[in-house]
């Protein structure tokens, strides 16, 4: 209890890089209204460097930002990124660490076999790392639950919880990670309409396959949560009314 007491006022006074600016000219109400989850993506649309590095910048805590100014505690997510197109980035198996100082565990804890190249075009606040160059889309497909969502996007993620650190002392801690979990989701939700693109949750994965592919042995690192962004087709077929549209049309019927 005591651990995570320190921890959450060590966010507070720790000093954060500042979010890059987007260029959306959308509102927040706005974009609340119109995101949606993809049903599908059309597996062409990519995403550029900028837009790709400002919604991982959206991801990392910082307080007085919402959501982040609702967390009281260091962050224990970090997001596994399956890049499929991704502008001036090799296909391939990425990682960003939400929290200084999780390097160590995360080597620790992940394969051997892993490049862990820092990506140097990212904005060094950002701790991106190459792990594995080449074709994703298949194995993120399997791994979420055979969902070609995964991999016909730009780019799709697992979030990987450090999961043993805390829990170990303090397994009240376990409901903050999916807390986590889900203030990620509805970051990169909102994000990515921001940015002209569609997101969706996955919450349908395998997680011991996902373990095995990046060699996570033990209960170190558990994958909790996926996600996916890309260029969605859009269905024609539904419909968009205001708000209590069928009372209005009731009304005028009387
Ligand atoms: C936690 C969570 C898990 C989800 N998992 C999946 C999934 O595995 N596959 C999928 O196609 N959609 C998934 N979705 C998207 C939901 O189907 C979608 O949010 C829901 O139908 C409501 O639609 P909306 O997001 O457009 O409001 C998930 C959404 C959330 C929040």
């Amino acid at each position: 209890m005591r651990q995570a007491t320190n921890r959450a006022s060590a966010l507070a006074t720790t000093a954060v890089a500042r979010a890059t600016p987007g260029t959306c000219t959308l509102g927040a109400a706005e974009l609340i209204r119109q995101r949606r989850s993809a049903q599908a993506f059309d597996g062409v649309s990519g995403i550029d460097t900028e837009a790709f590095y400002r919604l991982l910048d959206a991801t990392l805590p910082r307080p007085g930002i919402p959501p982040w100014d609702a967390v009281t505690w260091e962050p224990r997510l970090h997001l596994l990124l399956f890049v499929h197109r991704v502008e001036n980035l090799a296909p391939g198996l990425y990682l960003l660490l939400r929290r200084d100082g999780a390097e160590a565990l995360m080597r620790a804890s992940l394969s051997a076999e892993f490049a862990w190249e820092r990506v140097n075009d990212a904005p060094a606040h950002l701790a991106l790392y190459r792990m594995q160059e080449g074709d994703a889309r298949a194995a993120a497909r399997t791994l979420s639950c055979h969902q070609d969502i995964a991999a016909d996007g730009a780019f799709s993620l697992a979030m990987l919880s450090e999961f043993e650190r805390d829990l170990t002392q303090a397994p009240w801690c376990y409901r903050q990670l999916f807390w986590e979990a889900g203030m990620l989701g509805q970051t990169l939700y909102l994000e990515a309409e921001a940015a002209g693109l569609r997101g969706t949750g996955i919450g349908c994965f395998f997680d011991d396959p996902v373990h095995e592919l990046i060699g996570i042995e033990g209960t170190a690192l558990q994958s909790l949560y996926h996600f996916t962004i890309g260029g969605a087709h859009v269905d024609a077929r539904l419909q968009t009314l205001p708000a209590y549209a069928h009372l209005t049309r009731t009304r005028a019927s009387d």
